[in-house]
């Protein structure tokens, strides 16, 4: 019996339409596009326009990815969302996608795990369609960060954007070998502190994020950069080593490297540490900055459309965020 894969079958991303460049950030805070681009090889970054939510942002990749991959909505078993800026908690994200699109009949949740949500939801839909290939599941990873952004606080307003996208996964039981060879996710709550979204109930001060009276607007992401930079570099390489070990190849049999795009000193750090060249690392933090959850799925979209990745290539994706939470999938596209 022929092994059998999940795989992405579709991808399709979409960004905020407003583009917004270091000079314009400048205006409003201390900084400089000189110091942007030397610390994060930053340029510019897209928000949502005024008024528009999260499902706004993402229902142009949605649409795109099910056309593409010939799926009507009725045929959709499982929606997962992986956001943090969902329009509400409850319809949930993935509830919301199903309404805008009718899928009905689809199971449907958001997972929370900040930027690492788009490859969590790929994660979980392979297990479920390892388990039955029949099943086409919609993951969904993006975030309008810029919802969620203390546009004063130059430590974070300079580094986040708008933007994600989504695919739609089913079984490969051809025997050709494509889809996801190993894909493993990762967290550490006791680090929560380093990347966290603040809250105004008292719960950070509870956990010591917080000092009682340290003054922090609420609902808005708070990080430790350099702290972050470091546990991030070493959490990526290391499961970036599991994942390979799992599908039994090494650093020579990757084609392509599709990295969370957060600092291009964190991309070429770990890059350098795993031995693979950047000619082989798409890189498109200089336009979009970190859009979070959605910078997997952006990068992916532009590689495969720039045809940087090719039926057949074996495909790196290593992302962390806040929380703290990290996964990488390695799979044969
Ligand atoms: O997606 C989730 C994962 N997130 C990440 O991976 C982000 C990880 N961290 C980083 O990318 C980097 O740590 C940052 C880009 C956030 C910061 O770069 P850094 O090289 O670690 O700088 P730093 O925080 O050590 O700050 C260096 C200096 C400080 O000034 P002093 O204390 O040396 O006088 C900061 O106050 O740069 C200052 N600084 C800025 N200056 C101009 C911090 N932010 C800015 C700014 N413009 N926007």
């Amino acid at each position: 019996m022929s092994i059998v894969r999940s795989q992405i079958l579709s991808i399709a991303a979409n960004a905020g339409e407003e583009v917004v460049t270091n000079d314009d950030l400048a205006k409003v805070i201390d900084t400089s596009d000189e110091w942007i681009v030397k610390r994060t090889g930053i340029r510019e970054r897209r928000y949502i326009k005024e008024g528009s939510y999260w499902s706004d942002l993402m229902m142009p990749a949605v649409e795109k990815a099910m056309e593409e991959a010939k799926t009507k909505p009725e045929d959709l078993d499982l929606i997962v969302t992986g956001t943090l800026t969902g329009d509400l908690d409850m319809p949930s994200a993935a509830g919301l996608i199903q309404a805008r699109l009718g899928a009905m009949g689809a199971g449907a949740f958001n997972l929370q795990a900040a930027c690492s949500g788009f490859l969590y939801g790929v994660t979980v839909a392979d297990r479920f369609i390892r388990c039955d290939p029949r099943m086409k599941v919609l993951v969904v990873g993006g975030d309008a960060v810029s919802l969620i952004t203390d546009k004063m606080d130059r430590s974070t307003a300079v580094l986040f954007g708008d933007g994600g996208g989504a695919a739609v996964m089913g079984g490969n039981t051809s025997g050709d070998g494509r889809g996801i060879l190993s894909s493993r996710i990762y967290s550490s709550g006791e680090h929560g502190a380093m990347l966290y979204l603040s809250d105004d109930n008292g719960a950070d001060i509870k956990y010591g994020y917080r000092e009682p009276g340290e003054k922090i607007p609420h609902r808005t992401v708070q990080m430790r950069g350099n702290e972050v930079f470091k546990i991030a570099v070493h959490s990526m390489e290391r499961a970036s080593l599991e994942v390979m070990a799992d599908a039994g190849l090494g650093k020579e049999n990757i084609d392509v490297v599709i990295p969370h795009q957060a600092n291009i000193r964190i991309i070429k750090t770990l890059a350098s540490r795993l031995g693979v060249d950047m000619e082989r690392v798409y890189i498109n933090v200089d336009r979009f900055g970190n859009t979070s959850s959605g910078t997997i799925p952006l990068a992916l979209t532009e590689a495969r459309d720039k045809g940087m990745v090719k039926r057949g290539d074996t495909v790196l994706m290593p992302v962390f965020g806040g929380g703290l939470t990290w996964g990488v999938t390695l799979m044969r596209w």
